[in-house]
């Protein structure tokens, strides 16, 4: 059964002007479901962590590496990000570095994040995956101190590597699985996405599903809709990173609308690799007109351009159609297709009514 949430008030919504709308977008409390942790980090703190850990750079200086950040499609931008993830090395590494996005998350009203890691990316240099974990739980300790934000992390596998890298990274993370179970939730499928299908991985995502695990995957952002179905009917997963290829296929969007797969989307991040031409031309306004349960997200916000909020205000302005009720849907979508207990989720659209209600 499709419902889609109705904002309360909806008279006093209709009547908020679009001047107004970035306000309410930047204040309005909201989950974040789909930020690769590597891809927060920012330039100035590549080099910093360069310098620290005594690892050289290919660019010379912070605005030399920015300007290389032109990209001209997903692998384009894979070559760099996993370029700049060479410079984490030690668990305080990993943990400065999501600390730095969920300070950025705070000043965005993000109140919970589930947050994307490539251990893959780090083993294969040597780093050990629990030092990797350890440092992100310590990170999502210290936000919840801090910053007053849950979160939660998503251990992803590359799809670029055989099926067997993955079964056996999923065997080096079990002990850090099993110690840090409330913390370490689920698993994920990103990188390359074209000519690397999810049922690829159909093995060891029954493992991760058998474990209790959640599982997401990217489909249908450069790849084509029968990417999206494989996700679905053969990996088993719960919700879609990107997705937004699904308009090619109107019976993939029957299902995502019947099913209520939320789609985990990227609106900076798909002008930035060229999925879109411009986000006027972006189709989330269409996904929401569809019925399907949309999210926005920053996915590499260092690389593309901004955090959560520039996502969501750049998005509006561009796509006019976009309305104060529309905010509402998508922070509440944001709640509600995340995977934290029911009972948290009643508490942030509780939160959420009552920030609409006050505007
Ligand atoms: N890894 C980091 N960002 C990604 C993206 N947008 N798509 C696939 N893999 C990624
Ligand atoms: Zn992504």
């Amino acid at each position: 059964m499709n419902t889609i949430p109705s904002p309360p008030g909806q008279t006093g919504l209709a009547d908020i002007q679009q001047e107004r709308l970035p306000a309410l977008l930047r204040s309005m409390p909201k989950a974040e479901l789909h930020i690769h942790i590597e891809g927060s980090l920012e330039p100035e703190l590549i080099f910093e962590l360069a310098a620290r850990n005594g690892v050289a750079l290919a660019y010379e200086s912070v605005d030399s590496l920015r300007a290389a950040y032109a990209f001209t499609d997903l692998q384009s931008f894979l070559d760099i990000y996993y370029a700049g993830a060479s410079v984490l090395l030690h668990e305080a590494d990993f943990h400065d570095m999501a600390m730095a996005y969920f300070r950025r998350a705070a000043a965005d009203r993000v109140v919970h994040a589930e947050l994307f890691f490539d251990p893959q990316t780090h083993t294969e240099r040597g780093v050990p995956i629990e030092v990797v974990i350890q440092g992100l739980v310590r990170a999502c300790e210290s936000a919840e101190a801090e910053f007053g934000i849950t979160s939660s992390l998503i251990l992803c596998f590359l799809r670029h590597l055989s099926e067997e890298a993955a079964l056996d990274t999923l065997t080096q993370a079990l002990p850090s699985i099993d110690k840090h179970r409330d913390r370490l939730i689920g698993v994920g499928l990103d990188s390359s996405e074209r000519g690397h299908p999810p049922e690829k991985f159909a093995r060891v995502f029954a493992r991760c599903r058998e474990l209790g695990l959640r599982l997401v995957a990217h489909a249908g952002e450069e790849g084509p809709p029968a990417y999206i179905w494989s996700a679905l009917d053969v990996l088993r997963v719960e919700r879609i990173d990107h997705g937004v290829r699904c308009v090619e296929d109107p019976a993939l969007v029957a299902r995502l609308a019947a099913e209520r797969v939320p789609l985990t989307v990227c609106p900076l991040s798909n002008v930035k690799l060229r999925v879109f031409d411009t986000l006027a031309q972006h189709n989330l306004a269409r996904l929401l007109e569809l019925g399907l349960c949309v999210t926005i997200n920053s996915d590499d916000p260092a690389y593309f351009g901004g955090y959560l909020n520039q996502n969501f205000v750049e998005t509006f302005e561009a796509l006019r159609s976009l309305t104060a009720a529309h905010a509402y849907v998508l922070a509440r979508n944001s709640f509600e297709a995340s995977f934290a207990t029911s009972a948290q989720k009643a508490h942030w659209v509780e939160k959420l009514d009552a920030h609409f209600l006050s505007c």
